[in-house]
C-alpha cells in the first residue's frame, strides 16, 4: 500500500451508523502512511464523538465553517489545498444531495467545492433510500463532477433491511483510496537523491568542497515527492528548505553520503539520483587542532573518496540509476564515458562553463544521454528543468 505513503486525506464523516467505521479507517490510513486530518458533520457527531476522531487522528477535528479558533489553526480554504483526496465516508443520501446540488452550507460540503483534490464518496444507506430515483439521480451528478464512488455493497443493514447500501469495510476503502494516486508518475516508489557539495576536513575550520547549491537536487526530490514517491534527499551541507513530504538526511563527509546512500538502497530503492557534487578526495588526516602558519609551504595527502553512484550501480539491489556530469568542455564525451564508467542508466549533463546555467543559478539545461538515446532540455528554471528530467527518468525506468 506505498501508494498512501505521505498522503494527506481529508477524512470526511457524515451521520449514519456506520460511521464507527471511520474510526477503523483512520488507523488503517495512518497503518498505509497517510496524514489524516477529520471533518465531522453535525449528524456525524450524533453517532461519534470529535474526541474520539482527534486522539485517533493525532489532529483536531474541523466541524464548523465559522469557528474561528479552527480557522485560526488550519482555515477552510488551506484545509481544502492542503488535501490530497476527500474521503468522505460514510456519505449519506443527504450529503451525497448536497455535493451534487453544489451546495456549501457546512464546513464539509465547502471544502469540497473549495479543493481542487480528487474526492471519492463511501456511500452508506438504507436500501430503499440508496435506491431512490433522487439517490441515483445525485449519483450519477456526482459520478459526472468526476467524484470517485466506493460501493456501497450489498448485504443485511443495521435497519434490518437486506440488500445494497451497507458502506464498504475500511480495508476496502483504502484500497479503493490507494487506486485514485495510481495514475501517478511515480507513485508508491522509493527515490533517493544526492544533492550539494560535501565537506572534506583539513582541520577544525578548514576544508576541501566543490562548488555546488544543492538547488537541483532539491527541485528534483520536490518533483519527485508531487509526482507520488517516498524520496529521500541525503544531503551535504547546503542553506535550503527540505521540500514538503520529503525525508532529508543531513551529510557533512563523502563518506557519511556514501554510507547514507548504500543504507537507503538496502532499505529499498527505485531509482537513484546522485546529483551532489562530491568532494573526490579528503585529506588522509584530519589536524585535530587549527595547522598554524608556520611554515612556506604546507602539503596535504589527500585520497580518493568512494564514488557514490558507482557503488550503487554496482549494488546487489542495484536501482534505476541516474547521474550527473558538470563540464566545462567536451560535455558530451565526457558524460558518456561515465554513464560507461559508471554504469549508469542515464546521465544529465551541463556545461557548466557559462555563469547562467549550473551551480548557484536557478535556471539550467541539460543533455540527458542513456545507453541508446538522448534528450536535450533547454534553458529553463531548475525547477521546470527537474520537471522533465524526471519525466524522462520515469519513461526510461519502466522500459
Ligand atoms: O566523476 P564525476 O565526479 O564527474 O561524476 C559525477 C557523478 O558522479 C555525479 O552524479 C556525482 O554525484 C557522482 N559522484 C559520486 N561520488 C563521487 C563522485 C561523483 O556519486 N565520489
Amino acid at each position: 500500500m506505498d501508494r498512501l505513503v505521505n498522503k494527506r486525506i481529508l477524512l470526511g464523516v457524515s451521520g449514519g451508523i456506520a460511521a464507527y467505521k471511520s474510526a477503523d479507517l483512520v488507523r488503517r490510513l495512518q497503518d498505509a502512511g497517510a496524514d489524516v486530518r477529520v471533518v465531522m458533520t453535525v449528524s456525524a457527531r450524533e453517532f461519534i464523538t470529535p474526541l474520539t476522531m482527534q486522539a485517533l487522528s493525532g489532529h483536531p477535528v474541523h466541524t464548523d465553517l465559522l469557528d474561528p479558533s479552527a480557522e485560526a489553526a488550519m482555515g477552510h480554504i488551506e484545509l481544502a489545498r492542503w488535501a490530497d483526496l476527500v474521503l468522505i465516508a460514510p456519505a449519506s443520501a443527504n450529503l451525497m444531495a448536497r455535493m451534487a446540488h453544489g451546495h456549501g452550507n457546512d464546513l464539509l460540503t465547502t471544502l469540497c467545492l473549495a479543493t481542487g483534490a480528487p474526492i471519492a464518496i463511501a456511500p452508506a444507506m438504507n436500501q430503499q433510500m440508496w435506491a431512490d430515483v433522487a439517490t441515483q439521480r445525485n449519483l450519477l451528478m456526482l459520478q459526472e463532477k468526476g467524484v470517485h464512488v466506493f460501493g456501497p455493497a450489498s448485504g443485511s443493514q443495521a435497519c434490518g433491511d437486506v440488500g445494497q447500501g451497507r458502506m464498504l469495510e475500511p480495508m476496502e476503502i483504502l484500497q479503493a483510496a490507494a487506486g485514485v494516486f495510481d495514475h501517478q508518475l511515480l507513485t508508491g516508489k522509493h527515490v533517493v537523491i544526492t544533492a550539494g557539495p560535501t565537506r572534506e576536513a583539513i582541520d577544525p575550520v578548514r576544508y576541501i568542497t566543490n562548488k555546488s547549491s544543492g538547488k537541483m537536487g532539491f527541485a528534483l526530490a520536490e518533483v519527485a515527492a508531487e509526482a507520488g514517491a517516498r524520496v529521500t534527499l541525503i544531503a551535504g551541507p547546503v542553506n535550503l528548505a527540505t521540500p514538503s513530504r520529503v525525508q532529508r538526511i543531513d551529510v557533512i563527509r563523502a563518506q557519511d553520503m556514501y554510507e547514507a546512500s548504500v543504507a537507503a538502497v538496502e532499505q529499498g530503492c527505485d531509482i537513484f539520483i546522485a546529483t551532489a557534487a562530491v568532494a573526490d578526495y579528503r585529506p588522509v588526516v584530519t589536524a585535530d587542532h587549527k595547522i598554524k602558519k608556520s611554515t612556506e609551504e604546507v602539503h596535504l595527502t589527500l585520497v580518493k573518496n568512494p564514488d557514490i553512484v558507482a557503488a550503487i550501480s554496482a549494488h546487489s539491489k542495484r536501482p534505476f540509476t541516474v547521474g550527473f556530469a558538470a563540464e566545462t568542455q567536451d560535455v558530451v564525451a565526457y558524460a558518456n564515458a561515465k554513464l560507461i564508467n559508471k554504469k549508469l542508466d542515464m546521465i544529465a549533463t551541463n556545461d557548466v562553463s557559462g555563469t547562467n546555467v549550473g551551480f548557484n543559478s536557478d535556471n539550467n539545461a541539460l543533455t540527458v544521454i542513456w545507453p541508446d538515446g538522448h534528450k536535450v532540455l533547454p534553458l529553463a528554471s531548475k525547477r521546470q528543468i527537474a520537471t522533465q528530467l524526471m519525466e524522462l527518468i520515469a519513461i526510461r525506468y519502466r522500459q
